[in-house]
């Protein structure tokens, strides 16, 4: 019982996984515990009621006789007393009465009460507590049996039986039992399919909550369940699960989104390298001629790549499998690292950056170095030539911040974040050709998603700033 109960053979849902079924069994179950309590308080009730009425019965009879013995006085008055003793249990079938003297019946009670007396000795039975016995016959007799002697009586004393019988009483407990038990079962059963009825009922609003969840598809994502129809109780669900839907079929749109704008981002370079491809074949050629369609097509050819890993990188990063090392990432380091780089561009254009601050912060070095790379190369391509770029590492209560900022015509509120969005291009600065594919900012966004911080950009009078910030749990102090 003990291990039984330790948990290691307790299989795991004792209770059926359906409510409904689970429902009707604890009903059950409790319907049964309070019949079962109300049976056995009935049973008991009945059984003292009954005693009760004998144990009275036998206790008005045994006054009478001692009363009767009292007033005798003599062995002709016990003689001519007799009639009045059988008289005792006149009116009461159930009850007999005899009188013994020394083994003589003076009078005799029913045979089986003798037989009892008999087989047991009238003296051992002597005494005033009524005594159950089963008689002869198998019928049960409750005995009471008075003694008496009188100062003139030279012999053995008088023994007044007084005998009832119960075996009705007994049977009448065993019918009340039988009936109990067959209505109580019949009860149950009732209670039972009642149960099941009700819960049935009840639990109808939960079908069809799942026949209309059953009707949505991908295109009917957006589709809620009705919550007015729910009970009150699983309205809070329902509610997530509509909320759920919401986000699946935003995720879905954006999917869609996703692959419309791969379709067509790939359909240009795709064409060109076809067209390009025909025109070469459509007759004989120098091999100068296709080395110089062999270098356009590779030029085509690098975008596409560069695009399609840039399309892997944020798929990946999306889905979170993008595993991040953290290490400690010096970003004015990175910073100029960068700058060096992007510096024979720069000055080519006549730009100048500027680094100033420093701070650490904890995450993959590659990643905050592609970052920074993307926000530096749009910086220098799409400033005006003859301008700085400034970037600049501050340290907030809360955050490390990066921030580039370079010189550009205004760009509108409501087109500013749409920047961070997929294959989003504005006109490109003068000067410079229209070579990027408007993933740039979306790796940003999602590299800084990866480590917990954000990026934003804001309109400044005659540019614009792009910020980094790191969260500064994730991030380290300079002075570590
Ligand atoms: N520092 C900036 N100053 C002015 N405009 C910018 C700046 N950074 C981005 N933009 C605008 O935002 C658009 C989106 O930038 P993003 O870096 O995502 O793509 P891209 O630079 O066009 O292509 P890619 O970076 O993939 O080569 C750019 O086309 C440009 O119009
Ligand atoms: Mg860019």
């Amino acid at each position: 019982m003990r291990a039984l109960l330790s948990g290691a053979h307790v299989p795991k849902a004792i209770l059926p996984h359906s409510l409904s079924t689970r429902l009707v069994l604890l009903f059950t179950v409790s319907t049964t515990i309070v019949f079962v309590l109300l049976g056995a308080s009935l049973q008991q009730m009945l059984r003292m009621e009954l005693k009760q009425r004998d144990v009275e019965e036998l206790g008005s009879r045994v006054k009478v006789v001692i009363h009767h013995f009292d007033e005798i006085s003599s062995p002709d008055e016990l003689q001519r007393s007799i009639p009045r003793f059988a008289d005792v249990a006149i009116e009461q079938a159930r009850m007999q009465i005899g009188l013994v003297q020394g083994g003589n019946w003076l009078l005799s009670p029913a045979r089986a009460v003798v037989s009892i007396v008999e087989h047991n000795g009238v003296a051992q039975l002597a005494g005033r507590e009524a005594v159950e016995y089963v008689g002869p016959m198998g019928r049960r007799w409750w005995l009471v049996i008075v003694a008496h002697q009188w100062r003139w009586n030279p012999g053995p004393p008088v023994h007044a039986v007084i005998a009832l019988d119960v075996t009705d009483a007994t049977n009448v407990q065993k019918h009340f039992q039988n009936a109990l038990l067959i209505s109580g079962v019949a009860g149950i059963l009732l209670m039972a399919a009642l149960a099941w009825l009700v819960t049935r009922q009840g639990l109808a609003p939960l079908g069809r909550i799942a026949a209309e969840a059953e009707r949505v598809t991908a295109q009917r994502l957006g589709q809620a369940l009705s919550i007015e129809d729910a009970p009150a109780e699983v309205r809070g669900m329902v509610a997530s699960i509509n909320r759920m839907l919401e986000r699946l079929g935003e995720s879905f749109r954006s999917l869609e989104q996703f692959s419309a704008d791969i379709a067509h981002e790939l359909r240009t370079p795709v064409n060109t390298l076809l067209l390009q491809t025909q025109v070469t074949l459509s007759r004989e050629r120098s091999s100068d001629e296709y080395r110089e369609t062999l270098h356009a097509s590779l030029e085509e050819l690098e975008h596409l790549h560069r695009m399609v890993s840039d399309m892997l990188f944020i798929a990946r990063a999306e889905r979170d499998m993008t595993q991040i090392t953290r290490e400690l990432v010096p970003l004015r380091a990175e910073a100029e690292a960068l700058a060096e780089y992007f510096e024979p561009l720069a000055s080519e254009r006549g730009q100048v950056i500027t680094i100033t601050g420093e701070a650490q912060v904890r995450g993959d070095r590659a990643m905050i170095r592609r970052a920074i790379t993307n926000l530096l190369s749009n910086a220098v391509r799409y400033a005006p030539r003859d301008t700085a770029v400034a970037v600049r590492i501050d340290r907030t209560a809360d955050n490390v911040v990066l921030t580039v900022e370079n010189r550009c015509p205004p760009i509108p509120e409501a087109e500013l974040e749409r920047l961070f969005d997929r294959f989003v291009r504005r006109g490109d600065a003068p000067g410079i050709a229209a070579e990027g594919t408007g993933l740039g900012l979306a790796i940003v966004r999602s590299i800084m998603t990866l480590h917990g911080g954000s990026v934003r950009v804001r309109a400044l009078p005659d540019g614009v700033a792009f910020e980094l910030s790191w969260p500064t749990a994730g991030a380290e102090m300079t002075e570590m």
